[in-house]
């Protein structure tokens, strides 16, 4: 069981450092991905993190959104998981009130996430947009929750990722829903 968990959280890191990686072999980012990446909170983050998903070569803003979406989701399945595993190992009373706090917020935001991946199929970006947007506020209140008294660190680690990428899903979103 404490293997299988390791091997888990394992797994849960590879998740989370792959865009880091990738950074290394990473393609030249293109004029639309340095464009849209000035409008997120951390441009270097999203340049790299677009940049190292091989579509990006020839997306137009759309299919920006489609990378975005797909990771962010992606990033929000892994930290659920994760905050599962944490939970599942006894924690004290003050970081279970945080991991409980977290669970919530994360049903919410994986679910929105994909609800925001169906919207952009359908074209309809302005609740493509606002799912983002949901995934972003809740991981910022899992973040605040956690920024307490306990603060794990591979939780922030996580979380704060996912936050960075529903940014980057709601900055291409808005895009393409006012068309600028
Ligand atoms: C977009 O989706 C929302 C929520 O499902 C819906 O209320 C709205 O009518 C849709 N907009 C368009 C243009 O289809």
């Amino acid at each position: 069981m404490a293997a299988g968990n390791h091997h888990f959280l394992f797994l849960v890191s590879q998740l989370v450092i792959i865009p880091l990686l990738f950074q290394h072999y990473s393609f030249a980012a293109t004029q639309l991905v340095n464009q849209v990446c000035q409008d997120t909170q951390d441009s270097d983050f999203c340049v790299r993190t677009l940049s190292a998903d091989q579509r990006s070569g020839n997306a137009d803003l759309r299919g920006l959104a489609r990378i975005a979406l797909e990771l962010s989701s992606a990033q929000a399945k892994g930290t659920q998981d994760q905050i599962q595993t944490l939970l599942s190992r006894q924690p004290g009373p003050d970081f279970k009130s945080v991991l409980d706090h977290c669970t919530i917020n994360y049903a919410g935001s994986v679910y929105a996430l994909q609800q925001g991946l169906q919207s952009l199929d359908a074209n309809n970006y302005s609740t493509a947009n606002e799912m983002a947007q949901v995934g972003w506020e809740n991981g910022n209140d899992c973040e605040r929750v956690n920024s307490g008294s306990v603060k794990d660190v591979s939780l922030t680690g996580s979380n704060q990722i996912m936050v960075k990428l529903c940014d980057i899903s709601r900055v291409v979103t808005a895009k393409l829903e006012t068309g600028k």
